[in-house]
């Protein structure tokens, strides 16, 4: 039996939801990952560091009984956010980074930035105080085409932004192109990225090819096959730049499965497994860690997990839910549409 020991992962973007959604998906997180950066895009948005608290507590009571889990907290920034919160939040420790999304960029984000202009006090305190800015990193002007907005969004947001503050340090939340790739590798300091399960599995084919397929369906949207096979070159290169952000981000089926459904795909359940398998075929296993478990804390300023985790690759597929059901109705796992042969083993 093939297996592989590495540090506890955490994943450095994470939606958890609120309620019934939270309480049906936050074992299947907490029961490989110690820590998580959790997006703020509830509705209402998280936008203070009050919001915050009263979040984290409803994380807290959420979670399994044996489970020990960090939820780290986000606030989502608005054109009225205040510095000094912001500041106050960081100072308690419970904040671990301000969200940008440009307004109307994905799911709950109307009350997002219109004028960065607006939120340049925000950042400059983020900047002297070194709280990093998670970025969606896609414009939402309607001309420009849905494939082509991250790298328009690098160019035109991203890059000014940088250069008006070279002292923020940005996470390009993610990254979807090889030009987003390409960017983080060419920035000198204080620029990340994060790279989700699926975006290293999947192109834009899963979710068009023979049918329109609303689970293979997120934003940013999975794109052309090159730009994924620069996003497993960077994921497998041990490139401290480069860090696991799943994006899981559940929604219960009827509201994927209709006329106009919701973006966002489901990974937590068997991320690891999918990872293990992506970096197998790179022949990168030993390079998983890095990516799952050292990277992201390094760049967060944090320790790595001392606890470990033992993935084993059985010869049977391992079988996994196809859903996970939740007070609210059910939630579609991902299906990498390969069978699955890693597994994580119980302590
Ligand atoms: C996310 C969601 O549903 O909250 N959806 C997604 O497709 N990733 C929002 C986001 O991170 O863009
Ligand atoms: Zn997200």
């Amino acid at each position: 039996m093939k297996t592989i020991t590495i540090r506890r992962p955490d994943d450095w973007h994470l939606h958890l939801r609120d309620g019934a959604v939270l309480e049906g998906v936050i074992g299947d997180t907490s029961r490989h990952f110690a820590r998580a950066i959790i997006m703020p895009n509830l509705v209402p948005p998280v936008v203070t560091t009050a919001d915050a608290q009263a979040y984290r507590q409803r994380i807290m009571a959420a979670l399994p009984q044996g489970h020990r889990f960090e939820p780290l907290m986000t606030l989502y920034l608005t054109e009225t956010t205040s510095a000094d919160d912001v500041e106050e939040g960081k100072r308690s420790g419970l904040i671990s980074a301000v969200k940008l999304y440009p307004a109307g960029a994905t799911t709950n984000s109307h009350g997002g930035v219109r004028d960065l202009d607006k939120v340049m006090p925000v950042l400059e305190r983020m900047a002297a105080i070194g709280l990093p800015l998670c970025v969606h990193g896609e414009v939402t002007t309607p001309e420009v085409d849905i494939f082509d907005r991250e790298a328009v969004f690098i160019e035109t947001v991203l890059d000014p932004l940088r250069r008006r503050l070279p002292d923020l340090k940005v996470t390009m939340e993610h990254v979807t192109t090889k030009d987003g790739i390409d960017y983080i590798k060419a920035a000198d300091r204080n620029l990340a990225g994060t790279i989700t399960t699926h975006h290293l599995i999947i192109n834009r084919n899963a979710i068009l090819v023979g049918g329109i397929r609303p689970h293979y369906y997120c934003l940013p949207v999975a794109k052309r096959e090159h730009h994924r096979l620069a996003l497993r070159a960077a994921a497998t290169s041990g490139d401290g730049r480069f860090f696991l952000g799943t994006d899981s981000a559940p929604h219960v089926d009827e509201l994927k499965e209709c006329g106009c459904g919701c973006a966002g795909i489901y990974t937590s359940l068997n991320t690891m497994s999918c990872l293990a398998h992506v970096f197998e075929q790179e022949n990168a296993l030993d390079r998983l860690e890095a990516f799952a478990s050292l990277n992201g804390p390094s760049w967060y300023g944090l320790a790595p997990n001392e606890e470990t985790i033992t993935l084993s690759r059985q010869q049977e597929p391992v079988q996994f839910p196809a859903r996970r059901d939740t007070a609210a109705g059910p939630v579609t796992v991902f299906d990498p549409m390969f069978p699955l042969h890693w597994t994580v083993l119980d302590k």
